[in-house]
């Protein structure tokens, strides 16, 4: 897997000509093209990238750019693999890796996710504060890389708290900023109305599947860590109506400027101050 991690960082560095990358972000549903809106220094397709595998799911586009924020650089990857797509974690996983190889400080990471907390409501911006994992995987399974970081990583700081105070301060006036717990379900089904009430009793805010993964394998590696949700919809049993893809892209999409401004601003921010 390191020969992997290896060969995708290496072909990255001579795409890039050795540019270098302050920070990465992961976009999640509602945050698809986003990339497009600003002047891109260097774009590849995942199908194009060693190692990458090409999202399948809609509103995923599958596209790593390079664009400048503030005074430093952000890597861009506009799509994500899912593990209810039926790959390997460790492929899942790859991409935050390279992240990690390429010596990127700050990684941010998006997604669309069901709100159980009853402050949320669709269209709500939420930052992750902390998470659980009831996937029953964890990406660090098997034979550690102790290149990547240690065997048994400390958990207590994974979302990084001057990331979450610097969200707080550029909320200010865009929208009422909202924490909260994540916890990740593999998916594809959305969660039954009783594992929705299982996650609230058990501290969750927030439920979804995505995101987690890469934040372990982040946290593992020393890289400071932001999540942000957009509450698509009311989780199961909460909202008094079945669940639909097709809600969660609608809502995902009304609710794309405010995310995205934020996440402009956010960038920005990150690569002039850290
Ligand atoms: N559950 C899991 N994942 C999701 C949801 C949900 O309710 N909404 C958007 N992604």
């Amino acid at each position: 897997m390191y020969k992997k991690i290896k060969e995708t960082s290496e072909f990255l560095k001579k795409s890039f000509n050795n540019e270098s990358i302050h920070s990465a972000i992961i976009l999640g549903s509602g945050m698809g093209g986003f990339e497009n809106k600003f002047e891109k220094i260097y774009s590849l397709d995942y199908s194009d990238i060693p190692n990458f595998i090409k999202p399948s799911v809609e509103g995923h586009s599958g596209n790593l750019s390079l664009v400048k924020f503030g005074v430093k650089t952000t890597a861009i990857f506009s799509g994500r693999a899912h593990y209810y797509e039926g790959y390997d974690i460790n492929d899942i996983v790859l991409p935050t890796r390279v992240i990690a190889d390429l010596g990127i400080k700050n990684l941010i990471i998006t997604n669309a996710a069901g709100g159980v907390s009853k402050n949320y409501q669709p269209g709500d911006i939420v930052n992750i504060k902390d998470h659980i994992n009831l996937a029953g995987n964890n990406p660090l399974m098997g034979e550690n890389i102790d290149e990547l970081g240690p065997r048994f990583p400390d958990m207590t700081n994974v979302y990084n708290k001057e990331l979450r105070d610097l969200a707080k301060k550029i909320s200010d006036g865009l929208f009422e900023y909202k924490d909260g717990i994540y916890a990740w379900f593999t998916g594809p089904t959305y969660e039954t109305p009783a594992e929705v009430n299982f996650a609230k009793i058990i501290g969750a805010d927030l439920v979804g599947m995505s995101t987690v993964p890469e934040a372990i394998v982040a946290n593992h590696a020393g890289i400071n860590v932001a999540a942000f949700s957009l509450v698509t919809n009311l989780a199961a049993g909460i909202s008094k109506e079945p669940l639909s893809h097709e809600e969660v892209i609608e809502i995902a999409n009304l609710s794309k400027n405010k995310l995205q401004n934020f996440m402009e601003k956010f960038l920005t921010e990150i690569n002039l101050t850290k």
